[in-house]
């Protein structure tokens, strides 16, 4: 039981639940199950939902995608620690740039180098890695942008709720799928080594999850692909796709 702040995508009319109790009460339903998974009373709106307003902007994401010639989109890669994301997303930018394409890669290691660097690798933070990330790709999309996101993202929640951000049309979920043996005995960084001395905790596919994905709209097996197959393999999609 606890008291916590709420925020919807959409607007809510309610009262407080001491006006009345039918329209200040709340149950909430796990729209995957159908569950109830919890109940709750509304106090009060906060002041900043009714004090913050959207503001309209001309030079909007057609006219962005317009001068830049092109389709924005996300194409997010999920998948273990040393999987190969940032290798295979480093080299399909490296096509999309070599096509005339404005892109952008957004990196887990390098944006928890600055933006998210006060975030570890508990599931809170990791979440908050994700929703800040998502919203910082729905930005990019917005300027007209391709943005290559590769971060491990290793909850099916979060990597929906990325989705649903942006247009349909507009996100590509990359599965880079790399059993966890072959993962440890890469183990690009050390990593792993680390891990099983004891010095590293909540380390992803070890003693934290990670969620495989269900749907994603391109499957990597890098077992038996190489970087440069995988990329063809996305390059392909994306034609067929009629997004490049
Ligand atoms: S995520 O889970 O929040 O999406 P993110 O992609 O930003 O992770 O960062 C993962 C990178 O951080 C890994 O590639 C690895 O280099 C490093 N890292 C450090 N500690 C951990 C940990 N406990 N679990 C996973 N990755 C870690």
């Amino acid at each position: 039981m606890g008291i916590c702040n709420l925020s919807s995508n959409q607007l809510i009319a309610f009262d407080s639940y001491k006006e009345d109790r039918d329209t200040g009460g709340f149950i909430m339903i796990d729209r995957m199950t159908n569950n109830t998974v919890g109940a709750g009373m509304l106090h009060f709106a906060l002041r900043r939902s009714q004090n913050i307003h959207w503001q309209a902007i001309n030079i909007n994401k057609q006219a962005h995608a317009a001068i830049k010639g092109q389709k924005p989109f996300i194409l997010w890669f999920t998948g273990l620690s040393g999987s190969g994301k940032s290798t295979i997303a480093n080299l399909v930018e490296k096509k999309l740039y070599s096509l005339g394409k404005h892109t952008y890669l957004l990196d887990g290691d390098n944006v928890r180098h600055g933006l998210n660097k006060d975030l570890g690798f508990i599931d809170a933070d990791r979440i908050e890695n994700i929703r800040r990330i998502a919203e910082v790709a729905k930005l990019m999309v917005d300027a007209g942008q391709i943005v290559l996101v590769s971060f491990i993202s290793p909850f099916r929640s979060e990597r929906r709720m990325a989705r649903e951000l942006v247009e349909q049309d507009e996100f590509f979920e990359i599965f880079i799928d790399t059993p966890l043996h072959l993962a440890e005995a890469r183990d690009p960084k050390g990593l792993y080594k680390k891990v099983r001395r004891g010095e590293l905790r909540n380390f992803t596919g070890i003693d934290s999850p990670y969620e495989v994905p269900e749907n994603a709209e391109i499957h990597i097996d890098t077992m038996n692909k190489t970087p440069e197959q995988a990329v063809e393999q996305i390059l392909n999609y994306l034609n067929n796709e009629g997004i490049i």
